[in-house]
């Protein structure tokens, strides 16, 4: 299964972009470039969107699965994630999310995991028109995560998610 892997934060050593980079290697996919790539999205450009608007939307269209890690700012997600969604979102009603098989993961430091942003995520994914899998996934203290090596278990409830909902013919052998 071709899994791509986005996370929400611009952070040079952010939480969510090392999580994310440990569920692409886990999963055998790939870790999308940084969100921050792309232009604040404006209708204007629609007729024409930006070259990285259009290489991002290409890796979406050709991933059978996505996987979003988004960090949890004031109590949902960062703009730059929504930015990105809003950019995949579109054509209205012909966006490369739609129908498309997605697991939300959020992380924090803190206990909670970003419980609040992993609700917040599921519900935007699903006004997009993707297939939001699984159950909410919450990473808390995932700084320590990452240091004792225990992002396997996220890794093993996320590929949990995949596997029990994209249908077998669309799963790797
Ligand atoms: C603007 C802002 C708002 C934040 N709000 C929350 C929050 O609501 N809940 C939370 O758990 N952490 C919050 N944090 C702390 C982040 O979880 C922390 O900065 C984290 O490291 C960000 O993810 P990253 O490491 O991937 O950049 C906030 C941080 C910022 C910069």
């Amino acid at each position: 299964m071709n899994v791509l892997v986005l996370t929400g934060s611009a952070r040079r050593d952010s939480y969510t972009r090392r999580l994310g980079a440990a569920l692409a290697a886990g999963l055998d996919g790939a870790l999308a470039p940084r969100l921050t790539v792309l232009p604040f999205f404006d209708q204007d450009l629609e007729p024409a969107p930006p070259a990285e608007v259009e290489t991002l939307r290409a890796a979406v269209a050709a991933a059978d699965a996505l996987v979003v890690v988004t960090p949890e700012y004031n109590g949902t997600i960062p703009g730059l994630l929504g930015n990105a969604v809003d950019w995949l979102s579109r054509p209205y009603g012909a966006g490369v999310l739609r129908g498309k098989p997605v697991v939300a993961v959020a992380a924090s430091p803190g206990e909670v995991g970003g419980a609040r942003a992993v609700v917040a995520l599921r519900t935007l994914l699903g006004n997009a028109g993707a297939e939001v899998l699984g159950a909410p996934v919450t990473v808390g203290g995932v700084q320590s995560l990452l240091e004792d090596g225990t992002a396997e278990r996220v890794v093993r409830q996320v590929a949990d998610a995949l596997d029990r909902t994209v249908p077998p013919a669309t799963r790797a052998a």
